[in-house]
């Protein structure tokens, strides 16, 4: 099967693009390079010995998303990932957020139904979750959210099940990734955000590493146990395996269906950053400051579903995510 990745240079895409390579699937990568660097596919290329085409344009440029399909006939599904991401930035831009991430996906849509290729997999995001939800999130809890980023996620859902509904021949997995962290073992890819990480996971990293001088705890009277937040990290490689599932799912059925891709336990940042100074042999400079505007005091996933229809549970515990996210930062975050 051909499959292109939109997006595909990017920390899930690239991971996936592994994952798909490794199970002898061709690959075709799709990326504006915004967010990533084309790099991405040399290291995907080295890691699994396989070549794949990568390609550069932007989801706005119908013209050129139109040549990547009519010059490489046979796609048979893609995987969309391509998509801003930083909830703060869609709050101070929304209608980039909103033209990028809908209006892209509108362009990517019309242009896979013009060639025939009807089956899709959607990055989507716990955010999607409203946030009066309690925990653990089902996939059947109403959605809505508090940022430009996430309403983009819940308006993208409900457009790709109108068009499921309205052409019974297209096939869609909306996943809804919870906290991806980690890194390719090999230590080669990995999560490179542009500037100052939002994310903990790279701050943590880049502290860690001495780039930044202290790890910032964002409120510590949450009710949760610790007061910190709580959040359902996933190793980025057991979601790529997530992905792979989805596929085989969406190849037998027809219509558009949700799915948690998470672990199911939450852990908290100060259960994190613990987990992560055992694995990097030093205690990291930390302080708690205000809370961070928009922060749940807790958000994780039931993973029933996923378990009972793709056969999906995560692998990789706390430690993995750590060892595998210290290795990148230490190898290879040097490299974007
Ligand atoms: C995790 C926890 C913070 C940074 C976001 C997006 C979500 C998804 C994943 C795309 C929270 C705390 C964080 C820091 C901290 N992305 N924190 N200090 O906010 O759960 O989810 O990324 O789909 O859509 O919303 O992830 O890593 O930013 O925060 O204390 O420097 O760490 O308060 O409790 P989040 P995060």
């Amino acid at each position: 099967m051909k499959i292109l990745l939109t997006g595909g240079t990017g920390f899930i895409g690239s991971h996936t693009a592994v994952a798909l390579l490794e199970r002898g699937f061709e690959v075709i990568l799709l990326d504006n390079f915004s967010n990533s660097s084309p790099d991405a596919a040399d290291r995907v290329r080295e890691i699994t010995g396989r070549d794949l085409l990568c390609i550069k344009t932007d989801l706005l440029d119908a013209d050129g998303v139109g040549l990547a399909f009519s010059q490489n006939p046979g796609i048979d599904a893609v995987m969309h990932f391509a998509g801003f991401k930083a909830v703060g930035e869609s709050v101070s831009e929304p209608l980039a957020y909103y033209h990028n991430n809908i209006a892209g996906t509108l362009n990517l849509i019309e242009i896979m139904n013009k060639n025939g290729v009807k089956k899709l997999i959607f990055s989507s995001s716990a955010t999607v979750y409203r946030a009066d939800n309690p925990v653990p999130y089902f996939e059947d809890y109403p959605l809505g959210a508090t940022n430009p980023y996430g309403w983009s996620k819940v308006m993208i859902e409900q457009i790709l099940r109108d068009v499921c509904a309205a052409n019974p021949e297209w096939s869609m997995a909306l996943l809804r990734y919870f906290n991806p962290i980690g890194a390719h073992e090999s230590g080669m890819i990995g999560e490179a955000p542009n500037g100052i990480p939002n994310n903990l996971m790279p701050y943590i990293t880049k502290v860690a590493a001495g780039e930044l001088p202290v790890i910032h705890i964002f409120g510590d009277d949450y009710d949760t146990p610790d007061g910190t937040g709580v959040r359902d990290y996933i190793h980025v490689m057991d979601l790529a395996e997530g992905h792979i599932l989805a596929m085989n799912y969406i190849r037998e059925r027809k219509g558009a269906w949700s799915f948690n891709l998470g672990t199911g336990k939450g852990y908290s940042v100060k259960e994190l950053i613990a987990a992560f100074e055992k694995v990097c042999g030093k205690e990291l400079p930390k302080q708690t400051d205000a809370r961070r505007a928009g922060d749940l005091p807790a958000a994780y996933a039931n993973t029933a579903l996923a378990k009972k229809e793709l056969g999906f549970a995560a692998r990789y515990g706390i430690e993995k995510m750590c060892e595998d996210s210290w290795r990148w930062q230490i190898t290879g975050a040097c490299r974007k």
